[in-house]
């Protein structure tokens, strides 16, 4: 084998080579790195608010993706099913019965202010709980 040859078969073989080991190390990577960071939208529970009894000085969390089953508040389910989104927390200062927004498009988190009769709350799915 001339010299010349063998030139291009090394040059095939490290082209060959380089490429294998790009695909795996793209792979390896794609699989761990998340390629979108924008959040993900709410689902919509429910198409009107919750009438609830707060107790002053008490934490709560609000459900903000949706998915939750003990709504309006958060069950832990947006772990799993709304990457990106996490509870709103507050602390009523004294006991108080609040209508808390049910539809998550709120204006004004965590308390209803009327978005839910807007059309593109009307005209959407309502989100069946799995
Ligand atoms: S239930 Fe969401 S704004 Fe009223």
């Amino acid at each position: 084998m001339s010299m010349e040859k063998m030139n291009i078969l090394v040059a095939k073989l490290d082209h060959r080579w380089i490429t294998s080991i790009l695909k795996k190390s793209w792979i390896a990577m794609a699989s761990k790195v998340h390629l979108s960071t924008i959040p993900p939208q709410p689902v919509i529970p429910s198409k009107k608010p919750f009438k609830v009894d707060l107790v002053g000085g008490k934490r709560y969390a609000w459900c903000t993706c949706g998915h939750s089953k003990k709504q309006p508040f958060c069950d832990g389910a947006h772990k799993s099913k709304a990457q990106g989104l996490s509870p709103l927390h507050f602390v009523p200062e004294k006991d108080v019965t609040v209508w808390l927004c049910g539809c998550k498009y709120t204006n004004n988190r965590p308390y209803c202010d009327g978005t839910h009769k807007q059309d593109f709350i009307v005209s959407a799915p309502l989100h069946e709980q799995t």
